[in-house]
């Protein structure tokens, strides 16, 4: 799952995802997800200090393991303001192939 930081928050239609999320659930709370999934919370931002969101990204991706995946990790990128910035942040492309390997190959 992808989202810009908007207002220090997910995008609104990201909430309405994670909200529709809810369906992943039975009526007894359990997960309709097969063991062993995993999902990531990818997100750019434009302030350039990454630590910022931590705590909100982090929490965010705890709800999303809530759902029934078994595990989740987040990628934030900061200072991303055009398409293309994150081209010139060989650092953050190299996490995204790092945690993309662990997403597939979970
Ligand atoms: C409406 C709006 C609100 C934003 N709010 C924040 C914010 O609170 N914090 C931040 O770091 N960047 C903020 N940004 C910057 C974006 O998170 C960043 O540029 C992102 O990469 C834009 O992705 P997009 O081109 O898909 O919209 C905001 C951008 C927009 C358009």
């Amino acid at each position: 799952m992808g989202t810009p930081v908007y207002f220090s928050q997910v995008t609104g239609p990201v909430k309405l995802l994670i909200d529709r999320l809810f369906s992943l659930k039975n009526s007894d709370f359990t997960s309709k997800l097969k063991p062993g999934k995993r999902i990531v919370l990818a997100s750019t931002q434009g302030v350039p200090d990454e630590s910022i969101y931590e705590d909100y990204l982090e929490s965010t991706g705890k709800i999303l393991g809530g759902v029934g995946f078994d595990d989740y990790q987040v990628l934030k990128v900061a200072a991303i303001h055009n398409i293309g910035d994150i081209n010139n942040n060989q650092q953050a492309l190299k996490k995204a192939r790092k945690v993309g390997q662990w997403l597939v190959n979970g």
